[in-house]
């Protein structure tokens, strides 16, 4: 059946690669890119654009209602180190955002919704070696707490109003087409772009910090099969745990150096490494695996190899 998915962040990190590849399936037209800025010449020059801004529902609606949108992918949020920054904007956008669209299901103007959370739903007293499913969760920063109530919301949207919401906690995520947004990960995405242009990184996690990670491909693949899966496989509608690899800085560093042997390192650790200690080394994905059948494709070597190819 001919979809028409209107995606909210779109200019984003995920949203751009996330927009192009969906308009490749289903013909520009069909695809209708939103956020609050314009993103880069490859997004706009590809199909239909809105300035929208997530938590203004009647201008959601309107712009439901003029494209006949049946599937949401609502991408807009705060990320974990800018909503330090700023916790009250961060609790509003990443809540409003959400209930904005939850509530455009629960009126049956969407039939279908993918709302991604993160492991930042994990917090200090979360087991940090192969995180379960379901285990303790204690976030400690407000982007954590607002994706574990998001996760809550989603489910109970499920369960009282039959909301086909979908949902996947994303590792950190590694990309070469548009700079990450404010996260704690992003030293992962820098360290490449640096290597290459100066030959040296200043990073701001320690060396020894071990965190799941995926590269983008994976995470959009994932992605739009969970968005594929029919309704009755999906038994868990908070959000997927999901995991490719887990490493640390000096592992990258030694996966880089191996194409770029002069390539130096230093370490500055900052408030970010405060966040990456609360959250898990790696990650337990055996649900997703098995309810929608998630196999990872891009290790460490193979994600080093396509960001310096690309970047280059
Ligand atoms: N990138 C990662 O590593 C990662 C990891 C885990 C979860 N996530 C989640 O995935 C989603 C997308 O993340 P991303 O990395 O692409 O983020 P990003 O910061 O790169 O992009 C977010 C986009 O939302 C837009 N935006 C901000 N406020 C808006 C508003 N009021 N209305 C409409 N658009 C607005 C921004 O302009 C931006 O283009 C977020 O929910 C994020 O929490 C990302």
């Amino acid at each position: 059946m001919q979809q028409t998915i209107l995606i909210i962040g779109a200019c984003g990190q995920i949203g751009t690669e996330l927009t192009l590849l969906l308009r490749e399936q289903h013909g520009a037209d069909a695809v209708i890119a939103s956020d609050i800025r314009q993103g880069n010449d490859g997004l706009m020059d590809s199909g239909p654009f809105e300035i929208l801004d997530a938590t203004d529902y009647d201008a959601l609606e309107e712009v439901v209602a003029y494209y006949g949108v049946d599937t949401v992918y609502l991408m807009a949020a705060m990320l974990s180190a800018t909503a330090e920054k700023f916790p009250e904007r961060a609790w509003d956008l990443n809540m409003n955002s959400l209930f904005n669209v939850l509530n455009l299901g629960k009126e049956k103007k969407v039939d279908r919704i993918f709302w991604p959370s993160s492991i930042a739903v994990f917090g200090p007293n979360t087991p940090k070696t192969k995180t379960p499913q379901h285990t303790i969760m204690e976030p400690s920063t407000v982007y954590g707490i607002s994706k574990q109530s998001g996760e809550r919301w989603c489910e109970y949207y499920f369960e009282k109003y039959g909301v086909d919401v979908r949902s996947i906690r994303y590792p950190g995520l590694v990309s070469w087409k548009t700079m990450p947004g404010g996260g704690t990960t992003d030293y992962a995405v820098e360290i490449y772009h640096e290597a290459l242009s100066k030959g040296s990184y200043d990073c701001f996690l320690d060396s020894d910090t071990e965190l799941p990670m995926m590269f983008m491909e994976d995470a959009i693949r994932a992605t739009l099969t969970l968005m594929d899966t029919a309704s009755e496989h999906i038994k868990i509608r908070s959000s997927y745990n999901l995991a490719a690899m887990s490493f640390t800085p000096s592992d990258i560093v030694k996966s880089i150096q191996k194409k770029l042997p002069d390539f130096t390192v230093s370490y500055t650790s900052d408030s970010r490494q405060k966040i990456a200690d609360s959250w898990p080394n790696s990650i337990d994905d055996s649900f997703a695996r098995n309810d929608w059948g998630w196999a990872p494709e891009y290790d460490l070597e193979r994600t080093t190899k396509e960001m310096l190819q690309n970047l280059r």
